[in-house]
């Protein structure tokens, strides 16, 4: 009987070579993104983080924190303490972000931000002293500086008027100002994945991607600066935010879309746009699984063909529930109870299959796009072998029970020239914030005193040339 099922998920199941033609098409996309000319239409927009170096352990000093883009809008105050090579929260604060204010102008959304980080820093005695700000805004940036950042798009829940092609720093400040009550100091914006190299960074120096499997999915990685053309240099390497949660945007991945990526894209807040991580993160996961067992049920082969009301209903099913299924049948029958479905033994059995097809697929389909980006950084250093760590995020990745190790093994295949270390982060987006802010520190410190020390230099061409 289990068949009949079959014909509805084998759509799902990519093959091997499947993945391996994926991967080869991102590494393509990659390229587009980065060169000089192909990147205003490239749907992996690879952008260019101005963090030039994951941390090297002398990093010191307090910072504030802010983390929006992900599940929850956060404040934190950090201490990253070179003795102990530890990154500290010292405090942090969750401040809820209501849906019509994800959907309402950027004003709003602003000033709610900046009265959160005035009342934290009321309750925390920290309003007279003035801390540079890691701001991790998790949507795509065109990065103009460290401190200067051009939303070039909302993605996942979020569509606020009046942000996108502005600058989100500037937004940020003004919001402050209109406060009038607080100051802060140097600001650094930091994607999360960006966030989860550098906090995992501070532990393991060779960790030099950052991934993100959670509402969204996306990764960084360090590049070598030359093969970024829009940025002037040649020496060196930069983080670049791939952004791949864009892949497919320009129809590249239309041969392996199911007819439910499709629904699920044409009914979201903006069709056409990131369907690579449409298939992907939790923000879409869910809504694929129920839209798959709606179809089921309609065609008579699950629950004596009776949608119940919440299976019926759009953003009922939630990815935790695929988690919570996977994790064993005991718990299906409880979520499909809850769900009021009149379920018996082998509806049970095929909500879990299809569960398993669906994050299956999520886990191989990231499997695919992390090989490209480890073989691109092996190539790039011209080596057999690579050895390198991956910093991961999100609740994807960390909550369903057997995801990472698909993952990885999918990984392992894909890319067998490279051994990867898997570092779960621990508050990348908010430790990572203060420690990305503290290698920008350091690295203006450091040239600064490079500075001082060639002006001498040039005194000293200039006496001799006087003489
Ligand atoms: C979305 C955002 C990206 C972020 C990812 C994970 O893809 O565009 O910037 O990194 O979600 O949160």
């Amino acid at each position: 009987p289990l068949c009949l099922y079959a014909k509805y998920l084998q759509p799902f199941q990519l093959s091997p070579e499947t993945l391996q033609e994926v991967s080869a098409r991102l590494r393509k996309d990659l390229l587009r993104g980065l060169g000089k000319h192909s990147h205003h239409k490239a749907p992996v927009k690879m952008l260019p983080t101005f963090v030039r170096a994951t941390p090297d352990g002398t990093e010191k000093g307090d910072f504030l924190a802010l983390d929006l883009g992900g599940t929850n809008f956060r404040v934190l105050h950090v201490r990253v303490e070179e003795e102990a090579q530890k990154v500290l929260k010292m405090d942090s604060q969750i401040c809820a972000i209501p849906q019509e204010m994800m959907l309402g102008t950027g004003e709003q959304l602003f000033d709610h931000i900046a009265t959160c980080l005035g009342d934290f820093l009321e309750s925390h005695n920290l309003k007279c002293q003035t801390l540079p700000l890691g701001f991790t805004f998790s949507f795509p940036c065109e990065q103009l500086e460290i401190d200067k950042s051009i939303l070039i798009r909302w993605t996942k829940g979020f569509n606020c008027s009046g942000v996108e092609g502005k600058d989100v720093v500037q937004l940020l400040k003004e919001a402050i100002q209109r406060t009038g009550d607080y100051h802060i100091g140097s600001v650094a914006m930091v994607n999360d994945t960006v966030g989860t190299m550098m906090s995992c960074g501070y532990k393991d120096q060779s960790c030099e991607i950052g991934m993100i499997i959670g509402t969204g999915t996306n990764a960084c990685y360090m590049e070598e600066i030359k093969n970024v053309k829009r940025i002037e240099g040649e020496d060196g390497r930069m983080c670049i935010n791939t952004e791949w949660g864009g892949f497919g945007d320009d129809g590249s991945l239309d041969d392996i879309l199911t007819e439910f990526d499709v629904e699920v894209d044409k009914t979201s807040i903006n069709p056409g746009v990131h369907i690579f991580e449409k298939m992907i993160s939790g923000m879409y996961l869910g809504e694929i699984v129920r839209l798959v067992l709606v179809k089921m049920t309609k065609d008579k082969l699950l629950f004596k063909g009776q949608i119940s009301e919440a299976l019926g209903t759009s953003g009922r099913f939630e990815t935790k529930f695929i988690s919570e299924i996977e994790d064993g049948l005991e718990n299906a029958k409880k979520i499909l109870t809850e769900l009021g479905l009149d379920w018996g033994l082998v509806d049970a059995s095929v909500v879990c299959l299809v569960c398993d097809t669906i994050s299956s697929r999520s886990a191989y389909l990231c499997a695919a796009a992390l090989a490209t980006l480890v073989n691109r950084i092996r190539n790039n250093r011209k080596l057999d072998h690579l050895k390198t760590t991956v910093g991961v995020d999100g609740t994807v990745y960390r909550k369903h029970p057997t995801f990472s190790s698909k993952l990885q093994k999918a990984v392992r295949l894909l890319a067998p020239q490279c051994d990867i270390t898997f570092l779960v982060s621990e508050d990348g987006s908010g430790k990572g914030a203060a420690m990305v802010t503290a290698v920008a520190q350091r690295l203006a410190h450091q040239s600064r005193l490079l500075e001082e020390s060639d002006g001498e230099d040039d005194d000293d061409e200039e006496e001799e040339e006087g003489q």
